[in-house]
């Protein structure tokens, strides 16, 4: 069976393609290059060319807070271009299958927490993700009304908590937390700092799974896809607070030092937390806690920046 794996040069994607279960299908999985998500002619053109069986959309322009705030219409507008494009092309030529992946940025910023499903769209966004969130959004309804259009489509969104692991991108204007507080960390311990700064008050809190767990998920959902919901959350379904996460970092790669804290700088959603009782009724659960996650993430970390 043909699977389509789009974004498999990212974090996800890699992780996903890399997973045990992926030598169970064909899978293809286009660079860039090959495929252009925002090109509706090329996606027509090679769905026609490979007619997969299953799709598996992990492409997307993704940053963390500060590429977000820099560039709100460029994650809005690329977003919506790349979701939007090959969802609509798959249910044009016939694709059945479809797992499309959310965030956890989707959910309504005062929306309580463990955040739960079917609070999508009842809340105002996070301002800080807004433009990505949208989008992000616009291909999760996309995929419903096409399913509830014709129901022999399986089309479901998986929603994970933030992710880290082997395939980061530890670019400083486009890396995520954990990414980031390993290069931050990493480096003063190399140059001896005694204190590294934290953005905000670090109360603010946020879970984060291993990369290699959401990949797990990933083939866990697509033989069931059938009997999958088509929104479910991906998490550990426990949360830290950013100074928990420096401060578990800091163990794990020996950095002594100390923390000032930069009360100006922008910090996001205060908690992030999702509810994951479906998909662990469903008999899925995650396989690192953080220190087996963060061990293996700062090992590969090393191994690619040495
Ligand atoms: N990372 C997280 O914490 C997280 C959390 C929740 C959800 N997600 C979701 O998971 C998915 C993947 O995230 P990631 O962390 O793996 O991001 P990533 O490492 O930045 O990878 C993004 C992937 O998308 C591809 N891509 C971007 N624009 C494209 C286009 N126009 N045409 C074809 N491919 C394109 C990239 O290709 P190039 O290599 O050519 O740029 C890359 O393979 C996204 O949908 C994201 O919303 C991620």
């Amino acid at each position: 069976m043909s699977v389509l794996l789009t974004g498999g040069t990212g974090m996800v994607g890699h992780n996903i393609k890399e997973h045990q279960n992926a030598s169970n299908y064909c899978v293809l999985s286009p660079s860039r290059k090959e495929l252009d998500l925002t090109n509706r002619d090329q996606i027509r053109s090679y769905l026609k060319a490979n007619t997969p069986e299953y799709i598996i959309h992990a492409a997307g322009l993704v940053g963390g807070i500060h590429a977000n705030i820099a560039n709100p219409s460029k994650f809005l507008l690329e977003n919506l271009e790349i979701g939007c494009n090959l969802i609509s092309e798959a249910a044009r030529i016939g694709v059945k299958n479809i797992i499309n992946l959310g965030s956890s940025c989707m959910y309504p910023k005062n929306g309580p927490n463990p955040l739960k499903e079917e609070y999508l769209l009842n809340g105002l966004l996070e301002p800080t993700n807004e433009g990505y969130a949208i989008a992000k959004i616009a291909a999760q309804r996309l995929c419903d009304y096409l399913r509830i259009e014709d129901n022999s489509r399986n089309y479901i969104t998986l929603m994970p908590c933030n992710l880290y692991g082997k395939y980061d991108n530890y670019n400083p204007k486009r890396s995520h937390l954990i990414a980031s507080i390993i290069v931050k960390l990493h480096e003063a311990k190399i140059n001896k700092d005694k204190s590294v700064e934290i953005w905000g008050d670090g109360s603010v809190r946020r879970e984060f799974m291993y990369a290699k767990d959401f990949a797990d998920a990933v083939w866990f959902a697509l033989p069931r896809i059938k009997e999958m919901p088509h929104i479910i959350n991906i998490g550990r379904g426990e949360d830290y607070s950013i100074f928990d996460y420096y401060k578990k970092i800091s163990d794990i790669l020996g950095f002594e030092g100390t923390f000032t804290f930069d009360l100006r700088k922008p910090t996001g959603m205060k908690q992030k937390l999702l509810d994951v009782k479906k998909i662990n009724d469903l008999g899925w659960y995650p396989m690192h806690d953080l220190e087996l996650g963060i061990k293996k993430t700062y090992a590969h970390y090393l191994d690619c920046h040495r």
